[in-house]
């Protein structure tokens, strides 16, 4: 069957492969395969369809010969048959075949998936160049499968790392991003703090200029006073000036003095205010007294400048505050309304009850306030007008203080003008609460007496009284002992502690007056050593210019029975010294007294009589 001309050239070096030949004949197929073992390829047979098909389950196949005419299933059907695998769907078949002339069954062969055709007798040439083409074929494919397959491993690879390299870009974006809004954040950080830095530099320099200002305002301030007390004093010097330019130069002395004493309250309140000191001292306080109590002071000042002072007070019930620091806010408030409200000027003072709150307004059609001044009114130091060349005089410390002591009482101040020329309203709003009384008594309050409100003949005489009047300071010294002398009690004067103990020692007093702060031994220490010798229950008055009640309270425990603030008031110190040496004289009168009778205190003698 098999033409056995074999040329060399048809017998080319391949890639081994696995063939396939089916035929039913065991000859055929030993022949075939004698044909092409040449080749060097791997033949495997099978003498029926379903043989080739158990083959084809288990073997990569290269190529199929396969013969058309077969008993059981035929070349075609088994084509067919393989045809329908996945796997097979381009294994090359050449079939076969005895009948070259007909091209129904040759169409019939091409139709089921053969790619050529091989006649019998088969010429082991023609077998040959064709097993070479398809095996050929085969292994080109497969090369380019392989090259695919190594291409698609590649794309993956590539695929894979181009994520990968995206993830890690995205990652350092991320970072980038998140440097940058660092960066960013940092940035707007220094910005604002620069600007921060900026804005405290203004506020340091403003507060600067203003303390400046200040200080050239207290110096003016003060120098006022002192200008009007000296030019005085000088006339009276002359001694020509007759009773009534006397008495007007004795008033304008002590009225400058009281100005100047103001002055350095207000200094010393608003210390107070900045080292936490300020107290209150809190009592049941009747707030419409204490506007009219303001108004009663304040009207000769409205009436020069003919302003009208209209009042709507409504009714309220007593509340808990301290009387003096309430009466501050008030006189503070009525008479700025009344310094920057011009001659005819209208000031209006209102409470008004509401319900849980009270409040006081105070408004003036007056100078009003400019816009970017309002900000600044509560401030320590700060005038909308501060130059040598204002028309009022004043250290911008009132309004400052009124806020301290408004909110110390648990209320609110504010300011509100239309502007310049267009009056200004100020209003507190206070809580109404009612007043408790602490469990532990409150140190009574220093004495206010002051020469304005106390007529001179009716304090009391002081004659027959032998004061010791203590202090280092001889003007001090001298105007405690002439007011003192001037009422009836003999003085005897030291200059230092150390003196007075000497001059206790030696002398009978019936009161010592002494300073505090004095150089070497001071007020308590002289006190306590006076307390331990001939002086025990001699009564003593603390003058001094301390006066938060921790000064107070160490005075008392001291030794001393009283205390008078400096600058000296007259008045305070000759009361001072009447009530002391009467309770003095009272005890001492009871420790003589039988035990049981002890408790019953004799009725208060004027003090001239004792
Ligand atoms: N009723 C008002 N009308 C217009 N301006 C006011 C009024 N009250 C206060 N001011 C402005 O506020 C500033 C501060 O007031 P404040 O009472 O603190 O100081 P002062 O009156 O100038 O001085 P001091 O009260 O220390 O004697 C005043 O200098 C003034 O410029
Ligand atoms: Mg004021």
């Amino acid at each position: 069957m098999i033409d056995h001309l074999l040329t060399r050239e048809t017998v080319k070096a391949q890639q081994a492969v696995q063939i396939l030949i089916v035929d039913d004949h065991r000859d055929n197929l030993l022949a075939l395969e004698a044909v092409l073992s040449p080749l060097g390829h791997r033949i495997l047979r099978a003498q029926s369809g379903g043989g080739a098909l158990k083959i084809l389950l288990e073997e990569e196949i290269a190529l199929m010969l396969l013969d058309v005419t077969m008993p059981d299933i035929d070349g075609y059907a088994v084509a067919e048959l393989i045809r329908g695998r996945p796997a097979n769907r381009d294994t090359p078949i050449i079939f076969i075949t005895a009948n070259p002339k007909s091209a129904s069954a040759a169409f019939k062969g091409y139709s089921v998936g053969a790619v050529d055709y091989i006649f019998k007798p088969v010429s082991a040439d023609v077998v040959i160049s064709k097993v070479n083409v398809f095996v050929d074929l085969y292994g080109r494919s497969r090369a380019l499968k392989r090259q695919a397959e190594d291409l698609r491993s590649a794309h993956d690879a590539l695929d894979l790392r181009v994520r990968e390299r995206t993830e890690q870009l995205a990652r350092a974006n991320h970072r980038l991003r998140a440097v940058i809004d660092q960066r960013r954040r940092a940035e707007a950080e220094r910005a604002d703090l620069l600007l921060r830095e900026q804005r405290a530099r203004r506020e340091a320099e403003r507060v600067n200029r203003t303390k400046d200002e200040f200080l050239a305002t207290l110096s003016h301030e003060l120098r006022t006073p002192l200008n009007a007390m000296l030019g005085w004093a000088q006339l009276l010097e002359t001694g020509q000036l007759d009773p009534d330019r006397l008495r007007h130069a004795v008033n304008v002395i002590k009225n400058n003095a009281l100005a100047q004493k103001q002055l350095i309250e207000d200094i010393l309140d608003v210390s107070r205010i900045v080292n936490g000191k300020m107290m209150l001292k809190m009592s049941s306080v009747d707030v419409r007294a204490i506007i009219d109590s303001a108004l009663d002071t304040l009207r000769p000042a409205a009436e020069a400048k003919r302003i009208t002072i209209t009042t709507d007070v409504a009714a309220v019930p007593e509340t808990c505050g301290d009387r003096d620091r309430l009466q501050q806010i008030v006189w503070n408030l009525l008479s700025n309304a009344i310094k920057f409200t011009a001659r005819d000027g209208r000031v209006e003072v209102r409470v008004e009850n509401l319900g849980a709150d009270l409040r006081i307004s105070v408004s003036d059609d007056g100078r009003g306030i400019a816009p970017d001044f309002l900000p600044h009114i509560f401030d320590r130091f700060s005038q909308a007008d501060s130059t040598m060349t204002r028309g009022h005089g004043g250290l911008g410390l009132g309004m400052a203080i009124v806020r301290h002591l408004v909110e110390l009482h648990g209320g609110t101040v504010h300011a509100e003008s239309e502007g310049e020329n267009r009056g200004a309203t100020f209003t507190v709003t206070l809580p109404i609460r009612a007043y408790e009384a602490p469990v532990e008594p409150q140190l009574p309050p220093p004495p206010q007496g002051s020469e304005q409100e106390v007529d001179w003949t009716e304090l009391p005489r002081l004659d027959g009284l032998a004061v010791l009047v203590v202090d280092n300071e001889v003007d001090a010294r001298q105007i405690a002992a002439a007011v003192l002398a001037e009422k009836g009690a003999t003085v005897t004067e030291a200059a230092s502690a150390d003196e007075a103990l000497e001059l206790a020692a030696r002398g009978e007093f019936d009161l010592i007056v002494s300073d505090i702060a004095m150089p070497v031994t001071d007020g308590y220490e002289m006190m306590r050593r006076l307390r331990q010798g001939s002086c025990r229950f001699v009564p003593a008055i603390a003058l001094t210019a301390c006066v938060a009640p921790d000064d107070i309270a160490s005075a008392l425990s001291a030794g001393y029975q009283g205390y008078v603030p400096k600058p000296l008031s007259a008045a305070a110190l000759i009361q001072t010294a009447a009530m002391v040496t009467f309770e003095a004289r009272a005890t001492a009168h009871d420790r003589r007294r039988p035990a049981a009778m002890s408790h019953a205190r004799t009725e208060p003698s004027p003090v001239s009589e004792i």
